[in-house]
């Protein structure tokens, strides 16, 4: 059992929940997407957990916050009476839900109410399957419950000392749940540190091992698992759920000239990830810091394969990957593009550098990619000073969109930046 909000009581049922999302649009709230994707992928997360069955779903348009309920009256009870003549027992609601807004809503509506972050923690308990995954599961499991264990008791002793009551059997118990969730969780670190170290000798062994590690990102869905498989032959789960991947799978493969590397599936990525869940996932994501390529999967058929990509590039960045990791972008599911868009997508995506794409499901492409990885690493790279005038700003830009600036230093007049290169990068720039 994680967590009081948790659902492991509807998991152990035999019957799966009947569950309804809502993804609350706040007008106030400016979003890089349509409300209707936002539901799409709730309930894509919600359907990825085998004990909750989705029952309906919508989008509830906010014109600002109702601070104890969270909705306005009249939704509530327009909801209240759909979720009894549909029987719904979890409710779902994209988006944060503060402890006191869970308790009323919970009561008014008798069902139980699992807000994103809570939904989120669920998937990844349920997904974890090293040992490691699991302890920062729990970890950020229970540093999610302590808050809410926290906020409840002050908003239940305000009202307690309204009524003239000091203390109370609440608060003791409330008081004592809060200081076994410390106890565990210096327990689980103490694990942890114990996981980590040991994983640390099993890293420091493999890298003596001269292979190159390529480390496959992307968003959920985008196809990762799916490519890991054509790359390496492996049977790799991959379901049509979102985080079928929790821990990185690494496999060895030989590329077309002979090389080998080692190829590394990660967890996908998804928007509003949880700052406690973010820093949780570091772990999981570690071969990504080491990785000497890495390969950005995306779904190109998907109508906000911009903004998911810009969402990846955002989380690699706060995760400290260097910008002198060379990185691939897959553009997957090429098969499912509009066939009077393709051309256009191909011309595209051979006009850009480090640009590819494929099906991983039919294999298109998938050859090339290999060769094109196969490349990266036969290519010679050199190091060289430049001297940049402030005028030469777009020169500048172009070496630090590259990734190949090692580093650099402003001058008088411009600036005095080190490059680590290859012969063709160094004609580009001398091109432009
Ligand atoms: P997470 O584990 O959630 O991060 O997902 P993932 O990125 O590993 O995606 P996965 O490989 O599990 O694929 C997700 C879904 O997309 C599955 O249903 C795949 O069959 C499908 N899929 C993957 N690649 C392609 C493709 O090239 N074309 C089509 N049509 N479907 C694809």
């Amino acid at each position: 059992m994680f967590f009081e909000g948790g659902i492991d009581a509807y998991e152990t049922a035999a019957v799966p929940s009947r569950a309804y999302v809502l993804h609350p649009d706040m007008k106030s709230a400016r979003s890089r997407r349509l409300p209707e994707h936002g539901l799409a992928e709730a309930v894509s997360l919600a359907v990825a957990l085998p004990s909750i069955e989705v029952i309906g779903s919508e989008i509830v348009r906010l014109a600002r916050i109702h601070p104890g309920m969270l909705f306005g009256s009249g939704k509530i009870e327009e909801l209240k009476t759909r979720f009894k003549s549909e029987e719904i027992d979890l409710v779902l609601v994209d988006g944060t839900v503060s402890p006191i807004q869970q308790r009323n809503l919970e009561k008014e509506w008798g069902v139980k109410l699992l807000d994103r972050t809570g939904l989120i923690l669920e998937i990844f308990a349920d997904r974890a399957r090293t040992r490691e995954g699991v302890l920062q599961v729990e970890l950020a499991a229970l540093s999610y419950q302590r808050t809410r264990l926290v906020r409840a008791w002050t908003h239940l002793e305000r009202q307690r000392g309204g009524l003239g009551f000091v203390g109370g059997p609440g608060e003791t118990q409330i008081e004592s749940d809060r200081r076994a969730i410390d106890d565990q969780v210096v327990r689980l670190k103490r694990q942890l540190e114990k996981v980590v170290k040991t994983r640390e000798l099993h890293r420091a062994s493999r890298r003596k091992v001269p292979f190159p590690l390529v480390a496959l990102v992307g968003y959920t869905n985008a196809g990762k698992s799916t490519l890991f498989n054509r790359m390496t032959g492996a049977d790799v789960l991959a379901k049509d759920m979102l985080f079928a991947t929790l821990d990185p799978t690494m496999r060895g493969v030989v590329l077309p000239s002979g090389r080998k590397i080692i190829a590394s599936d990660t967890v996908g990525f998804i928007s509003d990830l949880p700052t406690q869940l973010v820093a949780a996932f570091r772990a999981t994501l570690e071969e990504v810091l080491e990785a000497d390529l890495i390969l950005h999967v995306r779904d190109i058929s998907h109508p906000e394969t911009a903004e998911q990509a810009a969402d990846v590039n955002d989380i690699l960045a706060s995760l400290g990957v260097r910008k002198t990791v060379p990185m691939v972008e897959v553009w997957n599911k090429l098969d499912l593009v509009d066939p009077s868009q393709r051309d256009a997508l191909l011309a595209q995506a051979a006009n850009r550098e480090g640009v590819m794409a494929v099906s991983a499901l039919t294999g298109e492409g998938v050859d090339v990619l290999l060769e094109s990885i196969s490349a990266t690493f036969e290519e010679e790279k050199s190091e060289r000073v430049l001297d940049l005038s402030f005028a030469e700003g777009k020169r500048h830009a172009w070496l630090h969109d590259k990734g190949v600036v090692l580093s650099e230093t402003q001058t008088e007049t411009g600036w005095q930046v080190s490059v680590l290169w290859t012969a063709r990068q160094e004609k580009r720039y001398r091109e432009l």
